[in-house]
Order: C-alpha cells, then structure tokens, then sequence
C-alpha cells in the first residue's frame, strides 16, 4: 500500500495534534505521514504548532464561505491536490457536508471528547462536552475515536477509553483529565491501526487486525 499521507484538520490549540506529532517522532504513526495541518481559523495555534514540526500549514477559513458545505467542498479540493489518504479531525470545530464522506468513505478519523452516544450530536463540542457531563452527573466520562459519515458523531467506533470525574471538577479539569488519559493516547493509536491496514469495517463495528 505504501505509507499513507495524512492530513490534521484543526480550529484551535491543538494539542490533539501535538500528541500526533510527538508519535510520529517516536516512529509511533504506524508508517504514516503527517503531510499538512489545515486550520479554519488562521489565528489557530494549531499553525504554529504545525509550522515548529515542519509540517505545511493552511487555512480554509470558515467565513470566507457562504455554508458548512462550501467549505467542504474546498476543503476536499484541497486534500485531493495534497494527494491526501486519511483525514483526522482534531478539534475540528465544524460540521463537514456529504462531500468530504464520499470523497474519503471510512478514511475520516476525529476525537470526541466523551464516550459515544452519549455527549455528543450538534452543539457539544469543545467544553461544551464536558459541561454537559458534569450537569448530568455521570461519574465516568472518557474519549472516542471513530470514523466520520453523515451523522454527527454517528460514525463507527474505532477506540474508546474511560475516564473518571472527580468530586470539585470544573469542565476545564475534567477537559484536561480526559485529554490526558485518554484523547492523546487513543488518536495517535487509532491513526497507527489506520496507516498499517488494520481496520476494517463492517456495519457500525470495526475490527481491529
Ligand atoms: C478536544 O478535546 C477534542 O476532542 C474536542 O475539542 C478539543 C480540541 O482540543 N473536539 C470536539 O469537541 C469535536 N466535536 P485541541 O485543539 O487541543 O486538540
């Protein structure tokens, strides 16, 4: 197959894509190249992240279209001249159209921040999510990474990893908690898995080679 081509498509800090940088420098992206970061925001610090690995940054800004779907659709122009194999949405802060599913069927992985279905559709992102955890009072909450199609949220889960709440948390604890235990781990493991041809999908489950 080759080594796959891989681009991080992020909104802000980062950090997400930060743990994916720190694999690829440990050889930990099972073969895969980060091969370029595109920001919707260009004030993203993402960029600069992306900029001090020396990988090519770009931004596809959210206002310079009219709707979700334009920019979609140059956004997956974009990745088809960079000759893109996977995408991964880290902390990816919009809705991405049918385009971008069909140009890349079962080849978008993002992270959420909680562990699906629960915490998760349109409105909770972000810390959002993490709000919405401690307001239910649930006592486990933990990350999710799974491929992307026309539901939100909706795709098939690739890795889940839990993650308690503690009495005192604040969403901001509670956000830092579940990147740490579980969202820095799981990404780079399931972009790893991606790259070296063990996932397969079959229905909502994915099987893990
Ligand atoms: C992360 O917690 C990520 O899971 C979440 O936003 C944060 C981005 O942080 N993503 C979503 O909520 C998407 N629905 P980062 O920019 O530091 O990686």
């Amino acid at each position: 197959m080759g080594e796959k081509q891989i681009a991080v498509l992020v909104s802000g800090g980062g950090t997400n894509l930060q743990a994916l940088i720190d694999a690829q420098a440990r050889g930990g992206l099972g073969g895969g190249v980060l091969s370029a970061v595109i920001s919707s925001r260009a004030d993203a610090y993402a960029l600069e992240r992306a900029r001090l690995a020396g990988i090519p940054g770009y931004v596809v800004s959210r206002k310079d279209y009219p709707s979700n779907q334009a920019m979609t659709v140059a956004l997956v122009k974009k990745l088809k001249e960079l000759s893109i194999d996977l995408v991964v949405l880290a902390g990816f802060m919009h809705i991405l159209t049918g385009e971008m599913v069909a140009a890349y069927p079962n080849a978008i992985l993002n992270v959420h921040p909680a562990l699906i279905p629960s915490f998760c559709g349109k409105g909770a992102y972000g810390l959002h999510v993490h709000e919405q955890a401690l307001a239910y009072g649930v006592k486990v909450t933990g990350a999710t990474v799974h491929f992307v199609n026309e539901e939100a949220d909706g795709g098939p889960i690739v890795l889940q990893k839990a993650v308690d709440i503690l009495p005192g948390d604040t969403p901001e604890t509670l956000q830092r908690r579940v990147m740490e235990q579980a969202e820095w781990q799981l990404l780079p493991r399931a972009v790893s898995l991606f790259c070296q041809d063990r996932l397969r999908v079959e229905g909502r489950t994915v099987h893990i080679f």
